[in-house]
């Protein structure tokens, strides 16, 4: 297994990108920004990780993140979220941020079991305005608000 640097037509790359976000509309929207960094098995692509500049000096976002549904679980997304974390402190970046919606009990648990602190919840900011289905529940609980989590780069 190897991370690396993605160049190559970011087509390829979205149905990662659809596990990562269920709204077609909003992946359209950023899919072409910042830097992508791949696990690649062999010539198989399992897992991406996208950094864009948020804007605010010194600080990366995590814009999109998955892994194969079968290669889940072996640590692939802990290696991609680190490979993130080194290449957003080569970039001179102070902050990371993420977000993810609150119903997502489990990827909550993902990023704070690896040092993530939580800091903004915007609610209502999934649903039909914003590309999200009506009535969409993960784990059984509405699919409605967002979650933002941060990791301080200059610590650790
Ligand atoms: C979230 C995701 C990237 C995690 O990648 P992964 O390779 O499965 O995760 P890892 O195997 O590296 O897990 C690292 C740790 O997080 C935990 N974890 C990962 N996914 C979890 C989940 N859904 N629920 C609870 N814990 C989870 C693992 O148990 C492990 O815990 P440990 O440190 O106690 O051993 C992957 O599950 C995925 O692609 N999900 C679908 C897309 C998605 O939700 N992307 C994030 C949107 S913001």
């Amino acid at each position: 297994m190897r991370i690396e640097r993605y160049d190559a037509d970011r087509g390829a790359l979205l149905p990662l990108f659809a596990l990562a976000d269920d709204s077609a509309t909003q992946v359209a929207r950023y899919v072409s920004l910042g830097e992508i960094l791949v696990a690649r098995d062999g010539e198989l692509i399992v897992g991406h990780a996208q950094i864009v500049e948020s804007g605010r000096p010194g600080e990366f976002e995590l814009k999109s993140l998955a892994v194969l549904g079968p290669r889940q679980g072996a640590g692939l997304g802990r290696e991609l979220v680190e490979a993130v974390v080194a290449r957003c402190r080569e970039r001179g970046g102070q902050r990371l941020i993420v977000s993810t919606a609150a119903a997502a009990v489990g990827t909550l648990r993902f990023y704070q079991r690896q040092g993530f602190r939580m800091y903004l919840i915007v609610q209502d900011a999934f649903g039909p305005s914003t590309g999200y289905p009506d009535g969409r529940l993960i784990d059984g609980v509405p699919l409605r608000d967002q979650v933002f989590l941060e990791l301080d780069l200059e610590s650790g």
